[in-house]
């Protein structure tokens, strides 16, 4: 029921949004080399490019900017983060990065060696470049469900599957893993939680190896509500008993607070060894800024302070939580194939069910971005071929991802459900129409194939005589 999912906020200030015409957008989009990266904000109507740095502050949060303590050494607004962190980490160091990928790299300077296993259900982008950078070797052990688009729904789609896990371990040798890695929710297969009962076994077996435990808290508190909602034994805990709960399992935890903390910008990396933290703390010092500052501004400090807590509120979970469903069960009722159940952050178009006629090597998802942007003006993002898709080192060959998606990321407070129906609707035109597309070409990629869906150029192939 629709009234279930309305906002627990009033909306108090407004950012004016451009409709533009489809001539318009056919035009920057031949511009762009048919790559929405490329096409400027400005003329985008209802950006979903990323749920990353996008959340609208609350008045408590603009507030609290005013409060902020710019000093290099001691301000009084790390204290204040720090006392947000423990609360709901119920871990005791923290240092603030400028925004997650500084953490990733922290972590793995860390954790990560070279010539051994970093061991995940599915790692993120920037852990996995920052950790194969320093030579280690990258592993995702995402559990079967999690890797098929088209599979039923599950209630932990994020999960590690762990036997998988215990068997590198047993084949490699322990002193041969570095670092087990969990992600909540999992971003890279549709925002899929992981369950308690997951992260208490993964850590256990890691344990039982003296390897490492950590886990990249991005969207933990999101997690955390799936717990809740999802797992025997939970539903009468509060939010933050799950995340204390959760993070009791691990070392450390590195977080990018431009997803759950409710900031534009800003990372943490948080840690209960004493050890860890001074190492942590000197990289701070040469890459982020001294350590009570991280590259931020005191302000920042000071929203994201009240950020994470806005965050972990259950009212505002619900709503949140709702939300990203309310879109996902209007594309389903259409017809639309996504993975299922739909996640936290977003809602993921299954590219090779939508357009079954384009082979993956001609960019199905890609092409769904394109016209949802030309139809509508909405800008998604591409997680398939382009942006996964990689060489064979030997022979040069592409080799394609398991996972072929258009994501479509919903920002935290931003967007009504007017917005949504519109994607809506023009997703299920471009449904109804769907063989009259076809695939693309890659004309451009930059040196480095991980990155190359940032840059990329593509063309449109002709249609069939
Ligand atoms: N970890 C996860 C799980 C992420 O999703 C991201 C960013 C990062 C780390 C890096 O954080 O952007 O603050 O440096 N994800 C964005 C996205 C970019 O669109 O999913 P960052």
């Amino acid at each position: 029921m629709r009234f279930m999912t309305a906002e627990p906020f009033r909306i108090k200030m407004v950012e004016k949004i451009k409709k533009t015409t489809k001539a318009e957008r056919q035009e920057w989009l031949k511009e762009a080399r048919y790559n929405v990266f490329q096409i400027k904000a400005e003329n985008v109507y209802i950006d979903c490019i990323t749920d990353s740095g996008t959340s609208a502050m609350s008045n408590e949060q603009w507030a609290a900017l005013m409060l902020g303590d710019e000093s290099y050494a001691g301000s009084k607004s790390f204290y204040k983060l720090q006392q947000s962190v423990q609360d709901l980490f119920g871990m005791p160091y923290v240092q603030p990065t400028h925004q997650g990928r500084a953490a990733d790299f922290m972590m793995a300077k860390i954790y990560a060696k070279p010539g051994k296993y970093a061991i995940g259900n599915m790692h993120f982008d920037t852990f996995r470049g920052n950790a194969e950078v320093l030579g280690a070797l990258v592993v995702d052990h995402l559990i079967d469900e999690g890797k098929d688009t088209a599979s039923p729904p599950h209630p932990f789609k994020g999960n590690i599957d762990l036997k998988k896990m215990d068997k590198l371990i047993e084949e490699k040798g322990p002193e041969n893993i570095s670092v087990v890695m969990m992600t909540v929710t999992c971003n890279n297969n549709g925002g899929q939680p992981v369950s308690m009962q997951n992260i208490r076994e993964a850590s256990l077996l890691a344990k039982k190896h003296r390897i490492p435990f950590v886990i990249d808290a991005a969207r933990m508190s999101e997690n955390a509500y799936f717990i809740k909602k999802r797992e025997d034994g939970y539903q009468n805990k509060s939010i933050k008993e799950i995340t204390r709960e959760m993070f009791s399992y691990c070392e450390t935890a590195i977080m990018s607070s431009k997803k759950d903390g409710l900031v534009n910008i800003g990372g943490l990396f948080i840690t209960r060894n004493a050890e860890v933290l001074k190492h942590a703390q000197q990289l701070a010092i040469v890459h982020e800024g001294y350590i009570t500052y991280g590259g931020l501004a005191g302000r920042d400090l000071e929203a994201l302070a009240v950020g994470l807590q806005e965050g972990a509120d259950e009212q505002y979970l619900e709503y949140r939580i709702n939300q990203v469903k309310y879109l996902g069960d209007r594309l389903r009722e259409k017809g639309i194939p996504i993975i299922e159940p739909t996640g936290g952050h977003g809602v993921y178009v299954d590219g090779r069910r939508f357009f079954p006629h384009i082979p993956q090597h001609e960019f199905p998802s890609q092409r769904l971005v394109v016209a949802l942007y030309e139809e509508a003006g909405v800008r998604a993002v591409e997680l398939g071929a382009c942006a996964f898709g990689s060489k064979d080192p030997t022979t040069g060959k592409d080799i394609f991802p398991e996972v072929e998606v258009m994501r479509i990321a919903i920002s935290r407070r931003v967007y009504t459900n007017n917005h949504l129906d519109v994607i809506v609707s023009a997703l299920g035109e471009i449904y109804e129409q769907r063989e009259k597309y076809r695939g693309m070409k890659l004309v451009y990629e930059g040196p480095i194939t991980s990155l190359r869906h940032f840059t990329a150029g593509f063309e449109l192939l002709p249609a069939e005589e």
